[in-house]
């Protein structure tokens, strides 16, 4: 199978660096390409395969969780220290594949069955499997992964929806269910253009709760009709505070607390609930001039969640309940996210560019291969 991979110059032939194709992250040069990974061989009388499958990945999709992972491999790739050097370096963390062997003691899936993760947290589904993500090398193509940490999906779901459903879903339906948000209550979900919000407020909106949309980007009238029913709100990136007369929620989604923490807790009501599930600055290379205008002081945040009754939450992933919750509220008609590409591995710098260096980007770039 042709897989694409960040590839390190120093152990290709000279003759084959015409097809590294060179993206900037952060400011770091990526080298990308397109390599070939045969199909492992998978024993299944092996008692070490019992409980696994082997997976042809059809599809997958980057996550920003992702993009600190591949700056790091990049970054390791790039030193003078030949010792730490690695030839190739896989990524990607949500896909949808097709199962291809089975070891002897599954029992949830047959050969050809289409599979999405389950990234189940804190506990995984059986206690042969770790909990958490399932993969962050989704671009290899094959994968043999644990049995608990798949779901089977039907028809219903296209390969490009599925390539890039399962961790926006589980999360986003973990994040509803433990805010108890209900309908007569207001929501903010905030940097609402990001794939997470974006599954949030479909929920959200599926649910007929009153929710409000804050993002730093200009959206068209288009992408507004997709959260239609969503009150928009535009700030800019640049500002110390959020306009005053926003109002007060019951309930914040924040998928960076790095960026908002400070100004969110002013803007809950009594016994409101905030909730997050990451940061902006996973890596040291995503540090910005600006990020002293979101600092986030402790006592102050504190003060006002002891006033008002307030609960600071975190949240990360969701059960597989989540996730059975996530796919059986999925309907063609009313999508949690947008397809921004669909690309092949060919075009795999071109990929890694819209998926985290174009700010217009609305929805997720799929790599199909
Ligand atoms: N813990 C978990 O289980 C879990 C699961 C899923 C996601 N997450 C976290 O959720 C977050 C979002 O992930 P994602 O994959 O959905 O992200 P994404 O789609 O890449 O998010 C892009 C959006 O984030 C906002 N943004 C990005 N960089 C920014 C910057 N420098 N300044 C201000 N806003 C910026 C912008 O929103 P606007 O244009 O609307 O302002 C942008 O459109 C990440 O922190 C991720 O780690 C965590």
């Amino acid at each position: 199978m042709k897989a694409v991979a960040l590839v390190n110059k120093n152990f290709f032939n000279k003759k084959n660096n015409n097809n590294i194709y060179n993206v900037n992250l952060s400011g770091v040069n990526l080298n990308c390409g397109v390599v070939d990974i045969p199909k492992p061989h998978f024993d299944n009388k092996h008692y070490k395969n019992d409980n696994y499958v082997l997976i042809r990945v059809l599809s997958f999709s980057c996550n920003y969780r992702d993009k600190g992972i591949i700056l790091k491999s990049a970054l390791r790739m790039n030193s003078g220290n030949t010792y730490n050097q690695m030839p190739v370096s896989f990524f990607g963390s949500d896909f949808v594949g097709i199962v291809e062997e089975i070891g002897k003691n599954v029992s949830r899936f047959n050969i050809g069955d289409r599979v999405i993760p389950n990234c189940s947290y804190p506990k995984a589904d059986n206690d042969t499997a770790a909990p958490g993500v399932v993969t962050n090398e989704a671009s290899k193509g094959w994968l043999r992964i644990n049995e608990a940490k798949l779901i089977a999906i039907d028809d219903s779901m296209d390969d490009d929806i599925a390539a890039g459903f399962s961790i926006g879903g589980q999360t986003s339906e973990s994040m509803i269910r433990r805010t108890h948000i209900h309908e007569g209550q207001k929501a903010l979900v905030l940097s609402a253009r990001s794939n997470t919000s974006l599954f949030i407020i479909n929920g959200l909106l599926k649910r007929n709760i009153d929710t409000t949309i804050m993002s730093t980007t200009d959206w068209s009238s288009e992408e507004l009709s997709i959260v239609n029913g969503a009150h928009y709100i535009k700030i800019s990136r640049n500002s110390k505070c959020w306009p005053d007369d926003i109002g007060k929620f019951d309930v914040i989604f924040d998928p960076f607390f790095d960026l908002h923490l400070s100004d969110a807790v002013k803007h809950l009501n009594i016994n409101g609930r905030y909730i997050t599930c990451g940061y902006k600055n996973q890596h040291d290379n995503f540090k910005e001039s600006t990020d002293y205008l979101h600092e986030n002081n402790l006592s102050r945040i504190m003060i006002q969640s002891m006033i008002n009754n307030l609960s600071i939450m975190g949240n990360c992933i969701g059960t597989t309940e989540d996730l059975k919750r996530a796919i059986s509220k999925y309907s063609r008609s009313m999508k949690p996210f947008r397809i921004y590409d669909t690309l092949s591995s060919e075009s795999i710098d071109k990929f890694i560019n819209e998926t985290y260096n174009l700010r217009q980007r609305f929805g997720k770039v799929i790599m199909k291969y």
